[in-house]
């Protein structure tokens, strides 16, 4: 197309980028974009159709499931599944990771993490939400079923990331650790488009995100912390959907915060599907992420939905609460 990059043009363009490629991660990030259309059509439907509103049933984290969060899932699921390049997917949505069975994605050499649906409260309201993907190369052996193990790697391990934003506008953004593209969905042909090339955010930056309900269960550190951004006159800015306050401080420049809390003593966010791939986005961006005491991505999971304490944006920010958390 003349003038504009689209995704599938940028994903082929930068396939030398992959040591050794074949083109398996490249079409692995089409489907993923692929699928993230679909979603994005529901999304914008979702108060026309009946998509709005709770389904009844629960999640493994004990979280009401949303129309849309298990739509998302089996969208991404289905388009993954039929692409053949990822062996299993570890998903928010489902207690155990799925092990595609079908010959060709035994042969998949990558899994896949996500949260399918990131801010399902906002929903209802109209307000942006998201998805979040992580990937990974397979520890066992191409050809067989996929294993714990396979999902089961430091944010360091991580071969690519990125999110989608269903918002005012559409975006999907990524990183295969040579920095971060930002594409535009332009729904006049159905395309995303680089409109971010290699994104960078601030060392510091004016505003703080973080649900200040939970001030008071918080630790001490983070009291001190949300005091001095009073005190400095920063700006608060919380949306409840962590894709959405990620993408705006990424561009603004910002700390988002989700803390330990004496509710939830290892902080409510997921290492693998929410904490990780964001961390290594902000860092390929200059920024930085961090449980408060050690790297994001440096984190060993121990299991899938495992959660952990967060701090994620601009570096001397994050550094800043580390330093009162000590
Ligand atoms: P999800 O919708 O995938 O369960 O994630 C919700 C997360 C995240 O998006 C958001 O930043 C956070 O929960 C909000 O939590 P609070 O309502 O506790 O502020
Ligand atoms: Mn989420
Ligand atoms: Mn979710």
């Amino acid at each position: 197309m003349i003038g504009v990059t689209t995704l599938d043009e940028f994903i082929i363009d930068r396939q030398d980028d992959f040591p050794f490629a074949t083109g398996d991660l490249s079409r692995l990030l089409r489907d993923i974009g692929f699928a993230s259309k679909i979603v994005n059509r529901e999304v914008n439907m979702a108060g026309l159709v009946d998509l709005a509103g709770a389904i009844g049933s629960e999640n493994i984290q004990g979280e009401e499931q949303q129309k849309l969060d298990v739509l998302a899932d089996e969208v991404f699921i289905k388009a993954l599944k039929n692409g053949g390049e990822v062996c299993g997917i570890a998903s928010e949505e489902n207690d155990d990771f799925i092990a595609f069975e079908n010959e060709k994605s035994k042969q998949g050499k990558y899994v896949l993490a996500m949260d399918p649906l990131d801010g399902s409260s906002n929903i209802d309201v109209n307000v942006s939400i998201g998805t979040i993907f992580s990937i990974f190369k397979r520890k066992s052996e191409v050809g067989t079923l996929a294993t714990m193990d396979d999902f089961l790697q430091p944010g360091t391990e991580q071969v690519a990331a990125g999110y989608v934003l269903y918002g005012s506008s559409s975006m999907l953004v990524y990183t295969t650790g040579n920095g971060v593209n930002g594409f535009t969905l332009d729904p006049s042909i159905g395309e995303f488009c680089l409109s971010h090339p290699n994104m960078k955010t601030s060392e510091s930056g004016k505003i703080y995100s973080m649900n200040e309900g939970n001030y008071h269960l918080s630790p001490q550190g983070i009291q001190t912390y949300l005091d001095s951004c009073k005190k400095e006159e920063k700006t608060a800015r919380y949306i409840g959907s962590l894709v959405a306050d990620f993408h705006r401080n990424l561009i603004k420049g910002g700390v988002y915060l989700y803390p330990s809390t004496t509710k939830a003593p290892n902080g409510k966010l997921r290492l693998l599907y929410e904490c990780s791939p964001l961390a290594f986005i902000a860092e390929q961006a200059g920024g930085s992420a961090s449980d408060g005491f050690q790297r994001t991505m440096e984190i060993k999971p121990t299991e899938l939905h495992q959660r952990c304490a967060y701090y994620v944006g601009s570096k001397n920010m994050v550094a800043d609460i580390e330093v009162l958390l000590k």
